[in-house]
């Protein structure tokens, strides 16, 4: 079940999938995870986090509208390629529809372009060195 959550419940599946466990709980907050507009997805298996992902209000370069960032979006290894990270995320571009958004994009880890890339996101950067994790491109997905 996908639902609303706070910040504090994302930060545990932010470090162990996207920071191999490296970091205290309080590094993995984002500056952005409580501005105003920001929000935070949770896919529940009973009472397991099983996938999260975070938005907030953020353009990207000139690319003019009302645009939100994707932040943060991680499945538990043993969740992977169930369809859980696409369903927040369609999730999310619903909710982002009603909210009048233009468009969404994140800085994707090359390794997770073709799962943006079904989704229907679209590549629009050259790859850029993220450092400490490696490779990433710009992902953008056009809402209305
Ligand atoms: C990228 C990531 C978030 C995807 O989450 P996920 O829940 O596994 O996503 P999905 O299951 O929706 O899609 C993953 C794959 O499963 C496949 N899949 C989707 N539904 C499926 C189903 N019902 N049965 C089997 N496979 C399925 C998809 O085709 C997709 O394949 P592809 O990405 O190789 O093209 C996850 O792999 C992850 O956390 N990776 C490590 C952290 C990371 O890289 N995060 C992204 C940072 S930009």
């Amino acid at each position: 079940m996908i639902r609303f959550i706070p910040v504090e419940e994302v930060l545990a599946i932010r470090n162990e999938v996207l920071r191999e466990g490296r970091l205290t709980l309080d590094e993995c907050r984002f500056p952005t995870d409580k501005i105003e507009g920001a929000f935070h997805l949770g896919y529940y298996d009973n009472d397991q986090l099983a996938c999260a992902a975070s938005f907030h209000p953020q353009n990207y370069g000139e690319y003019k509208g009302n645009a939100y960032q994707l932040r943060g979006m991680a499945t538990l290894e043993q969740y992977r390629g169930k369809g859980i990270g696409n369903q927040l995320v369609n999730f999310a571009i619903v909710y982002l529809r009603g909210q009048k958004a233009n468009y969404v994009w994140c800085n994707a880890r090359v390794k997770a372009i073709r799962f943006y890339q079904n989704i229907g996101f679209e590549v629009i950067s050259d790859e850029f060195e993220v450092p400490n994790v490696g490779p990433h491109r710009v992902l953008y997905l056009k809402i209305q």
